[in-house]
């Protein structure tokens, strides 16, 4: 089998507040997929995230990227990775160009490839017209795309998203749903965190659901709607089977 793009084994994160926001989790993204991470606000999915990407420590545990284990590896484990992050973390005086562009100097790529490379991106993304702009004047959805742009600069072989859709109206979700699926479609593995249960219903291959620090469901979209279970469904929830079996699975009892 390939190497799967991530591995986590038993990962526990407990913060200095005393918070144990992971308690044990283990998930495999396989190399080329689109992973769904669902999970209520607070359950650790961004947590998770930092820990991988090196922006967290962990407490105990193990995670690696394409067999590149985090801790002794942990150069070549991040050049793997594109972070979309859950927070705007640009400078809003900078041009989007010159954002993207400088980006990849951190991963070492010189500027005369960089900058076309950045142009590129954002003209696929939808940005042509205001790459040349400061990024305060983008919207809400330009701003998540800006990005998704400077995320892919060093061409990883993982992308991760950290509910990459907040706050982005319909229409542009859309949008950039079909731009993921393209990217995926490339060869490019995905991982993506949602409040929005409609888009891993539309988007994952597999999907792992996250509640308190503890994976409650993990598996195919298909495993996972399967779990539906009719006779716990007492109507009045609206939306698709996987808002109810997400429900069922994260409601406290
Ligand atoms: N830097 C931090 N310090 C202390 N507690 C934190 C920190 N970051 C997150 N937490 C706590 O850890 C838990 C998981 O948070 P998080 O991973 O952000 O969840 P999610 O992304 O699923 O909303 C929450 O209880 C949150 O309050
Ligand atoms: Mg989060």
């Amino acid at each position: 089998m390939e190497t799967p793009a991530l591995v986590v084994k038993d990962l526990k994160k407990v913060y200095k507040t005393g918070t144990e926001a992971l308690k044990g989790v283990s998930l495999t993204v396989p190399a080329g997929d689109f992973f769904a991470l669902l999970g209520p606000n607070g359950a650790g999915k961004t947590t998770i995230i930092g820990i991988v990407t090196g922006l967290v420590n962990k407490t105990s545990g193990s995670a690696s990227v394409f067999g590149h284990d985090i801790d002794k590896e942990t150069e070549v484990a991040k050049a793997q990775i594109g972070l979309v992050g859950q927070e705007l973390n640009f400078n809003p005086f900078e041009k989007p160009l010159d954002i993207v562009t400088n980006q990849g100097g951190y991963y070492g790529i010189p500027r005369s490839i960089a900058r076309p490379r950045a142009e590129q991106l954002l003209k696929d993304l939808g940005l042509g017209e205001k790459m040349l702009g400061r990024a305060m004047e983008l919207s809400g959805g330009m701003k998540r795309r800006l990005m998704i742009a400077r995320a892919l600069v060093h061409k990883p072989r993982f992308l991760i998203l950290d509910e990459p859709t907040a706050g982005v109206d319909v229409e542009l979700r859309r949008g950039m749903w079909e731009y993921l699926r393209k990217l995926t479609s490339e060869g490019l593995t995905i991982l993506l965190t949602t409040h929005y249960l409609e888009e891993a219903e539309q988007l994952a291959k597999h999907v792992a659901i996250i509640n308190k620090g503890q994976i409650v469901a993990s598996g195919t979209k298909e495993e996972i709607l399967a779990l539906h279970d009719e006779k716990a469904h007492q109507g009045g929830i609206r939306g698709g089977k996987l808002e109810e079996v997400f429900l069922q699975l994260t409601s406290e009892k």
